[in-house]
């Protein structure tokens, strides 16, 4: 079997990769993603520096490849994403106050627009909130806009697309800490009020070890009426690393409104983790023993 087919017969859920557009005249990379995969996210090529380089001017070039890679085999997409304070463009930057606010606005409806109708999820905003215990928001330019930034680019998500997932996405939510909890606050109080929100995208960029409450994080979530997702998983290489895919693998399966799982990548040479060989394949494009873990937990 595959990842993909296999996610598929357990509960129709996706199996996805991280896809890089240059990638795809590489034939190895292409006949993996092509085997293995039926969800793809780009990389680099949907974020804020790519498609509006300068302001109202907006370039779809490397995304509409990996978009219509994927749309010709029937994968999913996985939109990322429309807002991030990082890989922002210059002059979005050196704006600030109100000035940034419509610019961030107008940055979220034209892409979603474009994009309308080809988008399963978008993560429309990523890692807004704190690392370790202050559980508070980062402090960003686009926090700085006003505490409603989050909402308000939701809303505007949802009128550009309204056929799309949307999601918020973050990293260090690997188990139950201040920084999940903070964001378990909002998408509470979001659910409440009745701001648009579809799903929580949990990154994964695991280290050697999982934390013991990772599978109940992700439910405590899913009990709040969001769908959730593994998003960016990728582990150190160690002893451990087979067995934490399978892992998380497992969590994701035990809980069913966990509907897909993405690694940040294909080979280890394709990796932003540069040296730490943290993926399913190994630099020629064969399968490790982490690959083997996760089709067994499938
Ligand atoms: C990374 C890409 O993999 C790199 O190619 C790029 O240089 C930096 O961004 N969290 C995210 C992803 O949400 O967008 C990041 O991707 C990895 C961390």
């Amino acid at each position: 079997s595959t990842l993909g087919a296999s996610a598929a017969e357990r509960g129709g859920r996706y199996f996805g990769a991280a896809v890089a557009a240059g990638r795809l005249g590489d034939s190895t990379y292409v006949n993996i993603l092509n085997r293995e995969f039926t969800s793809v996210t780009p990389e680099n090529e949907m974020k804020w520096d790519a498609t509006e380089p300068s302001r109202n001017f907006f370039t779809y070039t490397g995304a509409d490849r990996i978009v219509n890679h994927a749309l010709g085999r029937g994968m999913k997409i996985r939109g990322h994403a429309l807002l991030w304070h990082a890989q922002m463009p210059d002059w979005a930057e050196a704006l600030s106050g109100s000035t940034l606010r419509s610019a961030m606005i107008n940055h979220v409806t034209q892409v979603a627009a474009h994009y309308r109708g080809k988008i399963h999820s978008w993560d429309v905003v990523n890692e807004a909130f704190a690392d370790g215990g202050s559980g508070g928001r980062r402090d960003s330019i686009l926090q700085r806009t006003g505490n409603d930034w989050i909402e308000a680019a939701f809303r505007a998500a949802r009128a550009a697309d309204p056929g799309a997932k949307l999601c918020y996405n973050d990293y260090n939510t690997d188990g139950i800490n201040p920084k999940s909890t903070a964001i378990y606050n909002m998408v509470r109080d979001f659910k409440a009020r009745g701001v648009p929100i579809d799903c929580v995208g949990f990154q994964s960029h695991l280290g050697t070890s999982l934390s013991g409450d990772y599978q109940a994080n992700l439910q405590r979530f899913a009990d709040l009426g969001v769908d959730v997702q593994i998003t960016e998983l990728d582990v150190a290489s160690g002893p451990n690393q087979a067995a934490i895919y399978a892992s998380v693998t497992r969590a994701c399966l035990a809980v069913s409104r966990c509907t897909g799982i993405t690694v940040w990548g294909i080979r280890d040479s394709d990796s932003w983790r540069t040296g730490e060989n943290p993926l399913l394949f190994d630099s020629w494009g064969n399968k490790k023993a982490a690959y083997t873990a996760t089709l067994d937990a499938l």
